[in-house]
């Protein structure tokens, strides 16, 4: 019987670019300094590495050995591992959190690609209540900010459509050198600044009064969705994977590069807003807010402006795309469609649940439901639910459901088998990431509040 072979990856450099394409993302720019100053710099970082290590490490190169033993889907790959049971349906909560990441996602990344216009103009220059004013009118506009939201799903799906090798490979291998490129750029411009040094005071000096029981289950969530970890999205890209690649060493070289770059992204922001004698604030306040106030006292601000909205549209991009991935392999491989069928109909469905997102801060705010509007609760339902869920249920299919000699022979596979990394790899995934992701998940559920 003949058989059109599975799409792939075609080169070692093409599966780093495309995994940390989808690691890194908005969760790295707009998220990680902020959560790092205020939960006490270095003290905060240390935790952040430990899990990162500990637990993001070891469900990363879950992922892949699920991914690329199976060759399938989210959904098909523990169909096809471990067909009785009710481990496929660890892949449908993948599927949802995929659906509803990417919906918010969009959002986001649609107001970001407004601002790189915004910024050519100066648009947002202004006193501070002014700049506030300006973003919160322009992102509770009912028709604005969906034109924006539209071209970045368009954008998204019209890479995802050209598949795994002509498409997310070849565009990654583009951005991710460009990203690295404009984010150094902004560094430098950063630390050159007078005043620089609070700012890298407030990110990188200890603090351990700051370090409460809050902050190290932050640290935790964090590393989840920042490292693209819990619903199959490097479940999906390691179905893409050579057996000639070693997934022990793509797992550590992911790890490095989402947190490197979040140190960037951090070393990028916060000591410019010090050097203004501004506050770092949160969430999408610090880059839609802070920033504008930042770029127009500082020389060559419209420039670095650009620079900067274009580096965050960028980053969202190659994240976007590994979320459509998700829903697209599904859609080609469990239901039968073409690839581009897939692609129309998940781009569809993803951007019409993010148009009532957008709505959601908008004309419809006043619609709540458990007291958030729809957009918040669907960043709360797969950030604090779906991913830490997933997580956990990956964690224990390695440790417990696939059987260690399988999971060793994939290891080997392209890479050498090391017997003490395999005992703590096997300990971790067992025990200590299932146990801990536990913590996270009742703690996302408000259960010590
Ligand atoms: N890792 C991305 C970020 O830090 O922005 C977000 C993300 C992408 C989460 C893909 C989950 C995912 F599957």
């Amino acid at each position: 019987m003949s058989r059109i072979a599975r799409d792939s990856f075609s080169s070692k450099f093409g599966v780093i670019a495309a995994a940390a394409g989808s690691a890194i993302g908005l969760g790295n720019i707009w998220k990680f300094p902020y959560i790092t100053g205020v939960h006490g710099g270095a003290a905060f970082l240390f935790v952040y590495l430990g899990f990162i290590l500990a637990i993001g490490l070891p469900i990363m190169l879950s992922e892949l050995v699920i991914g690329r033993k199976s060759r399938r889907n989210s959904f098909g790959s523990f169909k096809k591992l471990v067909p009785k049971g009710l481990w496929k349906y660890v892949g449908v909560l993948g599927l949802g959190a995929a659906f509803f990441i990417l919906s918010f996602y969009g959002v986001v990344a649609g107001w970001s690609v407004r601002y790189i216009f915004f910024a050519f103009t100066d648009a947002f220059k202004g006193s501070s209540a002014e700049i506030t004013d300006f973003f919160n009118a322009f992102k509770t506009h009912p028709e604005k900010p969906l034109l924006y939201q539209l071209i970045f799903m368009l954008a998204t799906g019209s890479v995802v459509v050209l598949g795994v090798n002509k498409g997310i490979e070849k565009v990654s291998k583009v951005l991710m050198p460009v990203l690295l490129i404009l984010i150094l750029i902004l560094d430098v411009r950063a630390i050159t600044l007078d005043g620089a040094s609070e700012g890298l005071s407030f990110l990188f000096k200890p603090d351990f009064s700051k370090l409460s029981f809050e902050a190290i289950l932050e640290a935790l969530g964090h590393a989840f969705f920042s490292l693209s970890l819990g619903m199959g999205t490097l479940i999906t890209y390691g179905s893409y994977i050579n057996k000639k690649n070693d997934l022990v060493k793509t797992a550590i070289q992911v790890t490095v590069a989402d947190t490197v770059v979040a140190l960037l992204a951090g070393i990028a922001i916060i000591p410019a807003v010090f050097a203004f004698g501004l506050e770092p604030s949160a969430g999408p306040g610090l880059i839609f807010e802070t920033l504008p106030n930042v770029f127009q006292t500082m020389a060559g601000g419209t420039f670095f402006s650009i620079l900067f909205f274009l580096l965050l549209s960028i980053a969202a991009l190659t994240s976007a795309i590994s979320i459509l991935e998700v829903v697209v392999a599904y859609f080609t491989e469990e239901l039968k469609v073409k690839r581009k069928v897939a692609t129309i109909l998940a781009t569809l469905l993803t951007t019409l649940l993010g148009v009532i997102c957008s709505l959601s801060l908008g004309i419809y705010s006043d619609v709540t439901i458990f007291g958030k509007n729809f957009f918040e609760l669907l960043e709360f339902i797969s950030s604090n639910i779906l991913l830490p869920l997933g997580g956990m249920l990956i964690a224990l299919f390695i440790g417990w459901g696939l059987g260690k000699y399988k999971v060793f022979k994939e290891i080997a596979q392209g890479g050498k088998l090391d017997g003490r990394f395999l005992a703590i790899f096997m300990f971790l995934v067992k025990f200590l990431a299932p146990i801990a992701i536990f913590i996270v998940f009742l703690y996302g559920l408000g259960v010590f509040k």
